[in-house]
């Protein structure tokens, strides 16, 4: 579970989420099972692989609502979901506890190696997120794009705002 991406959920955020999940109909589940590659496996199972807890910074107090606004404050928590992969500095690199096969996370910063050049303008961004798919056609790996696609139009234009304003770092400086 990739808690360290929705620690910083607002407790309103958390309560919407908790009464939608109540909403759902009643399906009958299966039990819990995690597919992990056999290098991760063992890896995991040598504690080499830091547990959400433990990437978490407990120390701060709990987020206070941001409007939903196309605003660079309500980007910024947006862009909490993406630091798991990204690295709390968003420059990208080796995710930590990802498959071998997994390509490195991207530089969303302005710095070196950068892959924000790409997009131009929000409109570029939000069809990426949309299709999971760069500006030339090439399909993008391992993005959840299944949710990612599901943010709204505010939400991805706030967090192409931030994303312009966050301190260029090189590639891979998490
Ligand atoms: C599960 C891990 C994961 C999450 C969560 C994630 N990303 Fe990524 N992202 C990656 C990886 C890995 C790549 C490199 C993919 C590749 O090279 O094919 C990438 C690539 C990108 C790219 C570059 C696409 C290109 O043009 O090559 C952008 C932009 C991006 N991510 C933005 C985001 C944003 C913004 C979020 C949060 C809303 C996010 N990502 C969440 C793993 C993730």
């Amino acid at each position: 579970m990739p808690s360290e991406d929705y620690n910083r959920l607002t407790d309103d955020d958390t309560g919407a989420l908790i009464a939608y999940v109540k909403s759902l109909a009643p399906v009958p589940g299966g039990e819990a099972v995690v597919k992990l590659p056999l290098p991760v496996r063992v890896i995991y199972g040598f504690g080499g692989i830091p547990e959400p807890v433990e990437k978490i910074d407990h120390s701060l107090p709990p987020s206070q609502p941001v409007a939903a606004a196309l605003s660079v404050e309500h980007g910024k928590y947006v862009a909490a979901m993406c630091i798991g992969c990204h690295g709390a500095t968003l420059s990208g690199g080796k995710i930590p506890g990802g498959p071998p096969d997994w390509p490195a996370a991207a530089n969303i910063t302005p710095g070196d190696k950068s892959v924000m050049p790409a997009y131009k303008d929000a409109t570029t961004f939000a069809t990426m997120m949309k299709t999971g798919k760069r500006p030339d056609g090439s399909a993008i790996k391992v993005m959840p794009f299944e949710s990612l696609r599901e943010m709204n139009e505010i939400d991805v234009q706030a967090l192409y705002a931030y994303l312009k304003t966050v301190p260029a770092k090189p590639f891979g400086q998490r």
